[in-house]
């Protein structure tokens, strides 16, 4: 039987997702599913680089899981586990970074963005990011990683420490492939569709979340901004109303001309409540899905126990492979 290539990615338990990280990760857990052993994380150790309110984090983690399995991830098919019920983690997080250099985590641009974004609080931590990151995603072997255009540069350390690791110490940790979906459309800002969706933002108008209810996405897409042009199709110049065309084409399996064809001759009002109407459709049945399985707290904490087992048996393995490597006495 041929093997199947693993694939790890995680996400941040902080806030609800938004469409942005639906369409650009989430969504395409789901489908990664049949053709690859996939383990997903929720993120909470890489969360506190920022200060959190430790109830909300706590409680955050949980929706943050229950949304994904709301999604479809499956627990019996794939790995779904909380970050820190794997010590594993910040063992090899140890060893790594005594095989990263400063230099390379100082060129980082997210560290330089939040240093910037966040002057009052520039921890360690969040210089030292991607190297838990890199253990994240090595400590599991894992051969490919879904990662959005803001991870790209994160993920490249990880491949250089891996290789460097390996240099010294000999053949150990599989080095990662990015992975890049097919349908990898970059959702933009609704308010200004030149920065990318981001539940950060100061503008709540410019974010979709997956937990809003029908009312507020279709408002939020009114008051979306296009141009004054009145026609639509998809242009460079027309980075409002190709976001708008991008979601309604992930959402109703349409390509480009197709909705183009669809809205000629009629306005912009009638795209946005389209796309509206196909996100509200789509997201309904996952909020459902995704209240049942909050509410029902025995289940989901039995599916991260069991997902916390499985992820560790695999990583203590590399661990204690790794620590041999380096020279740590094991009795
Ligand atoms: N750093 C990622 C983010 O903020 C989340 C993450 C943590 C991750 N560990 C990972 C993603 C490992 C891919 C692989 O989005």
């Amino acid at each position: 039987m041929e093997t199947k290539k693993r694939i790890l990615s995680g996400i941040q338990p902080t806030g609800t997702f938004t469409l942005g990280n639906y369409i650009g990760a989430v969504r395409n857990w789901g489908l990664l599913q049949q053709e690859y052993e996939c383990i997903y994380m929720v993120a909470n150790m890489h969360a506190i680089t920022v200060r959190q309110t430790p109830a909300d984090l706590r409680r955050q983690t949980r929706e943050a899981a229950a949304l994904l399995l709301a999604c479809g991830i499956d627990p019996k098919t794939s790995i779904l586990f909380v970050q820190s019920h794997v010590p594993a983690h910040a063992e090899l997080n140890w060893v790594l970074a005594c095989s990263t250099q400063f230099g390379e985590l100082s060129r980082m641009t997210q560290f330089k963005d939040k240093s910037a974004r966040h002057a009052d609080n520039v921890n360690a931590g969040l210089f030292t990011y991607p190297v838990l990151m890199a253990a994240d995603i090595l400590v599991y072997n894992a051969d490919l990683v879904p990662v959005g255009a803001d991870q790209k540069q994160h993920l490249e350390l990880a491949r250089n420490v891996a290789g460097r690791f390996n240099g010294v110490y000999g053949d150990t940790l599989t080095v990662p492939d990015p992975y890049i979906p097919q349908t990898g459309a970059r959702i933009m800002s609704l308010q200004e569709p030149d920065k990318k969706m981001s539940k950060s933002d100061t503008n709540a108008n410019s974010f979709i979340l997956m937990l809003d209810d029908p009312d507020t996405i279709r408002r939020k897409f009114k008051r979306a901004v296009t141009d004054s042009e009145g026609r639509v199709y998809a242009s460079p110049e027309k980075p409002g109303v190709t976001n708008l065309m991008s979601i309604y084409s992930v959402f109703t399996g349409k390509d480009m001309a197709a909705i183009e064809a669809e809205f000629d001759g009629r306005g912009y009002g009638d795209l946005k409540s389209a796309v509206a109407e196909s996100v509200v459709e789509t997201f309904a049945p996952i909020q459902d899905e995704y209240r049942r399985i909050l509410a029902d707290k025995a289940y989901l904490d039995e599916v991260l126990k069991d997902g916390a087992e499985r992820a560790r048996r695999i990583a203590d393995r590399v661990v204690s492979k790794v620590y041999r490597k380096v020279g740590f006495l094991q009795l």
